[in-house]
């Protein structure tokens, strides 16, 4: 039996097609346009789900590491120290594959972790963690949440700096990868678990 897929004439087995799945993450962090670069995650909110879009910041193979931000006051933070277990959904239409992966969260809050990502930061993106009062408080009227006298045309290190308190970094570790291939042929499916004795690779029906 064949034991392979074949995605735009290129032959995988199970370990290539693990290797694939990486090199997509690695460019869906990379590249902005790229369509795994907003994935959404899901965490437990006590015995409900909460799913959100947010941006793959950086991705580590070698440490099946995937990084996204956020703000230390936000909901999920609470969610994610509750319960670390995270789930990614990631969708490439062009490609016509989809990845459900499944991570434990380490949430990093004002340490050199999260400084060395601050400072690679651009100053736009530091404005998100500038708002008043936090994430999610009720407001009387719509509004960004900086404050009036605010200048966003002339953003400084200086008038940034205080959202690094609220900037916080999520690291989270990859424990399972399920691919899905939609083809006209026949669609194809495989998953990959992950823990410390390596990687267990299964097909599986679609
Ligand atoms: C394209 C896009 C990218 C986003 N990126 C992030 C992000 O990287 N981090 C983040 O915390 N929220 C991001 N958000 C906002 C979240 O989807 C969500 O609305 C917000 O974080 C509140 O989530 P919470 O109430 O569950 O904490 C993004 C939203 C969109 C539409």
């Amino acid at each position: 039996m064949q034991n392979k897929v074949i995605i735009n004439q290129i032959s995988y087995d199970l370990e290539g097609l693990l290797q694939n799945c990486w090199r997509r993450l690695v460019n869906g962090a990379v590249v902005a346009k790229n369509a795994f670069h907003s994935p959404s995650i899901a965490t437990m909110n006590g015995d409900f789900p909460e799913i959100r879009t947010v941006i793959l910041r950086k991705v580590l193979p070698e440490e099946k590491t995937l990084i996204f931000y956020t703000d230390y006051r936000s909901p999920k933070i609470e969610q994610i120290k509750a319960n670390h277990k995270i789930a990614w959904l990631f969708y490439d239409e062009k490609a016509r594959i989809q990845l459900r992966l499944k991570t434990i969260a380490t949430i990093h809050h004002n340490n050199e972790v999260v400084l060395t990502r601050w400072n690679e930061s651009r100053l736009e993106s530091k404005t998100c963690y500038l708002v008043q009062p936090a994430p999610s408080t009720k407001t009387e009227s719509p509004t960004d949440g900086l404050a009036a006298h605010f200048d966003r045309s002339h953003l400084t290190a200086e008038s940034v700096a205080l959202g690094y308190e609220n900037f916080a970094v999520i690291t989270n570790v990859v424990t399972e990868i399920e691919w899905l291939f939609l083809a006209r042929e026949g669609h194809r499916r495989a998953k990959f678990i992950l823990d410390q004795d390596g990687v267990k690779k299964y097909w599986l029906i679609p």
